[in-house]
């Protein structure tokens, strides 16, 4: 029997990660890949991870002359005895539907004359959102095999339809594509014999051991605090939480033990993840020193400078005696305290809100706290409370300046940083 070979294509989502194991349990099974890559797959995965994977070169840029003169798109897909997308984007779905050719996935497949299978994995409201639907349908009427995403906890804190189903089922689904029989039994545990050393030492995603941060501790600060001036009266700030909520899902997604204290905020816990709540900035540093020792710390926590002096135990009436005084002192700095602290986190990171020369006073900052990286952010916009984010990350080596994206997604890129740094 011939070997029959795969196309895969990586686009780029957070799932892109278990395309490694998927290669892995697929050549188990005898078959070969060959894997082309987004560029947005190339920011969760590296290229040479998936190199040493597949065993053979990694393809990516539709550009590269040299490349199309010797192995062109044509026949990347002639070469091929399907292709298979996985993840599949909702992005490219619908370019897909749509017939775009725009770098060498899409040319790929509006060229090629192989059946195809799409694994979709997105967000579930992507997921469900008619755009979605109708070129789901449209792909199906055109002959592309869809296979179902799988529900539960998704790395964005729903639930619901979109997660990228487990690697073995997507692998079981092209050796029936293929007919190629299936071997369970290759699917579990590590190949005695057969797969090459550098396989054996790539981590196998399906399990929880093998994540980037697996076992790690980390803590994460997030939202306000609300500082009482009366039992019924408070101050605060405009932080929604969510930027610290991301970077703990992210953090526990790849496979940390995450520790979220959280000031007020009406946000969903992410799954996986530790959440003890607290009002105030005393109450939030007693809770960082309670979840001591930790690998990381990152304090997102838009903590309140000041907290007024004194709490009377009734609210404070309007009496016709003049304005109040409301007279504050000063909130203990958590960050700088745990800079000092004789359990310090190993890698300790800060937030700094600007307005204004960021990355002066970041730099500034840096230095004042004794932490090791600064992340700051422009919050002159509408950044507190927003979608989106754009990260300064300000260390002793430089500044590294990370454009504007979703939350979510600039957490990932975070956390990646952080598993770089401490592996
Ligand atoms: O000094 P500034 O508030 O700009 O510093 C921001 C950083 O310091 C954030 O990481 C924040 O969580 C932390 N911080 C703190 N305790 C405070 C004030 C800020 O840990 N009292």
């Amino acid at each position: 029997m011939t070997e029959k070979r795969i196309l895969l294509i990586v686009t780029g989502g957070i799932a892109a990660y278990k395309a490694l194991e998927l290669v892995r349990l697929l050549k188990r099974q005898g078959i070969a890949v060959r894997a082309v890559m987004t560029q947005s797959a190339t920011e969760f995965v590296t290229p040479l991870s998936m190199g040493v994977m597949t065993e053979d070169q990694v393809y990516g840029d539709m550009f590269d002359l040299k490349e199309e003169r010797e192995i062109g798109h044509i026949q990347l897909s002639r070469q091929a005895d399907l292709i298979v997308i996985c993840p599949a984007t909702a992005n490219i779905l619908a370019k897909m539907a749509a017939g775009i050719a725009d770098d060498l996935a899409t040319t790929i497949l509006l060229a090629t004359d192989k059946p195809v299978l799409a694994v979709p994995a997105m967000n579930v409201r992507m997921w469900q959102h008619p755009a979605t639907r109708r070129n789901l349908a449209q792909l199906k009427a055109d002959g592309v095999t869809v296979m179902d995403p799988d529900e539960g906890a998704m790395a964005c804190g729903e639930f619901g339809p979109g997660r990228l189903p487990e690697p073995p089922a997507v692998a079981e689904r092209i050796c029936a594509m293929l007919g190629h029989g299936f071997d369970a039994t290759l699917t579990a545990g590590r190949a005695s014999t057969s797969a090459p050393a550098a396989l054996e030492s790539q981590p196998d995603f399906a399990d929880i051991t093998h994540r980037p941060l697996f076992s790690k501790r980390i803590m994460v600060t997030a939202g306000p605090t609300y500082e009482a001036i009366d039992p019924v009266r408070y101050i605060a700030n405009r932080s929604s939480g969510r930027q610290g909520f991301a970077i703990a899902a992210a953090a526990a997604e790849m496979g940390a033990e995450v520790t979220l204290i959280a000031g007020p905020v009406h946000l969903v816990t992410p799954p996986g993840v530790i959440r003890i709540d607290v009002e105030n900035a005393l109450e939030m540093q007693a809770e960082v020193e309670k979840a001591l020792p930790t690998d990381v710390a990152i304090l997102v926590a838009a903590v309140a400078d000041w907290r007024a002096a004194d709490v009377p135990q009734q609210k404070i009436k309007k009496d016709g005696k003049g304005i109040p005084p409301l007279i504050l002192t000063e909130n203990p700095d958590i960050l700088a305290s745990l800079a000092a602290h004789k359990q310090r986190p190993k890698l300790l990171i800060g937030f700094a809100a600007e307005t204004e020369k960021i990355i002066e006073h970041a730099t500034a900052k840096l230095a004042k706290k004794g932490c090791d990286w600064i992340v700051a952010n422009d919050v002159s916009g509408d950044v507190m409370g927003g979608d989106n984010n754009a990260f300064h990350v300000v260390t002793r080596n430089g500044v590294e300046s990370w454009p504007d994206s979703p939350k979510d997604v600039i957490a990932r890129k975070l956390m990646e940083k952080i598993a770089d740094e401490i592996a």
